[in-house]
């Protein structure tokens, strides 16, 4: 068996020509595939505003700044998450604030949400749909409402998902996609999207990201170079198309992952699908302590690759410790997490022979 990846980005003809296409036709930056790409994207996600930008990252600051959120509010997210969550929060002149993860899904915890919700006061909670599977979204429109929070779910690595039949990025003020080359879709590079049913912070976002502009010559914004290029947005439209079935693909394969892992009861599988709809950006186990990096080493010398998201909790990172006097601690579940999560290979075009492939070497290494 050839080196099986942990992902895969899809590249295929279509999109590439569709590139090509803008470039040979179109304006590079603001041209009409990136209009049409906003378009398509609300419409998939439900919401009457998708306003694309230069990264997630970047998505996620806007939809602070175009919300009505003051310069230095805090924003409450999860220190278990990529930093760039954080980080946003910080570029939009705010105040990250951290509360724990719940240990079964790895996902900011409403209660330790509102143990501090009650104590402190803070502007802004920002989920995040870690590993492609739902937050409790009843829970987070709950505290919403009692605390008169701006919400902004995290939906980097959640293109797709559902909660209650409703496509997350629809169900806050706000959502945030990536389109990293590694997500469930990209753009063939950077990019990202905000959406929001929000007529006034979509005509500000808008703005922002197109250097504070009103008209060609008129800036009512300190704005930003925050544009998606034309030809990565005629990729993304392509993408966009083959999204669901790609999606149908990661669920065959977390359901067989399942089926052949389920009596190892050494690791922990990822959540199951409760009200909402796993779109497994990764499929995640998780390991008893200390057995992560040995399992790692054994994948690999078994050519598999693995990952891991995340090998730090983000109040252990040194920009963090430095920033906020962190030191590590503080938040348990998450830091038991970082020590112990495991991503196995996870993307649309993985065989059902590798995933038992991978699924056979896990039984192996614990003598099964
Ligand atoms: C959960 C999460 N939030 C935010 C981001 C930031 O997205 P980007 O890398 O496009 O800036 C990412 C991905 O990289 C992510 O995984």
């Amino acid at each position: 068996m050839t080196r099986i990846h942990l992902m895969w980005p899809e590249l295929d003809k279509e999109m590439i020509e569709a590139a090509i296409q803008a470039w040979q036709n179109e304006k590079m930056v603001m041209g009409e595939s990136v209009f049409k790409f906003e378009e398509e994207f609300a419409r998939y996600v439900g919401v009457k505003h998708a306003i694309s930008t230069n990264s997630g990252t970047m998505a996620l600051s806007l939809a602070l700044l175009g919300s009505k959120l003051k310069n230095g509010s805090k924003v409450l997210t999860t220190p278990f998450t990529f930093i760039a969550t954080s980080n946003s929060i910080i570029h939009a002149n705010m105040m990250p604030i951290f509360a724990d993860i719940k240990l079964e899904d790895y996902i900011l915890d409403p209660k330790e949400s509102e143990k501090i919700l009650r104590k402190e006061k803070v502007g802004g909670i920002m989920p995040v749909h870690l590993y492609g599977h739902p937050a409790d979204m009843d829970a987070f429109m709950e505290l919403k409402e009692k605390y008169n929070l701006v919400l902004v779910e995290d939906c980097a690595q959640a293109h797709g998902a559902e909660w209650k039949g409703k496509k997350l990025g629809s169900i806050g003020d706000f959502g945030a996609f990536s389109f990293y080359s590694a997500k469930n879709m990209t753009v063939g590079g950077d990019g990202g999207m905000v959406t929001t049913n929000d007529d006034e912070a979509a005509e500000k976002i808008r703005s922002l990201r197109d250097c504070g502009r009103k008209d060609k010559y008129t800036h009512i914004y300190v704005g930003y170079t925050a544009r998606l290029n034309t030809a990565n947005a005629a990729i993304g439209r392509v993408q966009l198309r083959r999204l669901d079935r790609w999606n149908e693909r990661r669920r065959e394969i977390a359901d067989l992952y399942r089926r052949l892992l389920g009596d190892v009861e050494e690791i922990a599988l990822p959540p199951k699908d409760t009200y909402g709809k796993s779109v497994y950006h990764l499929f995640v186990i998780r390991t008893k302590n200390g057995e992560r990096d040995k399992l790692k080493k054994y994948l690999n010398d078994n050519d598999i690759e693995v990952g891991i998201h995340y090998p730090m909790a983000n109040n252990q990172q040194p920009v963090y410790q430095e920033l906020f006097g962190f030191r590590g601690g503080e938040f348990p579940n998450s830091e038991e997490a970082a020590r112990n999560v495991l991503s196995l290979p996870m993307y649309p075009g993985l065989k059902d022979d590798e995933v038992k492939y991978v699924s056979e070497k896990i039984k192996e290494y614990y003598g099964r």
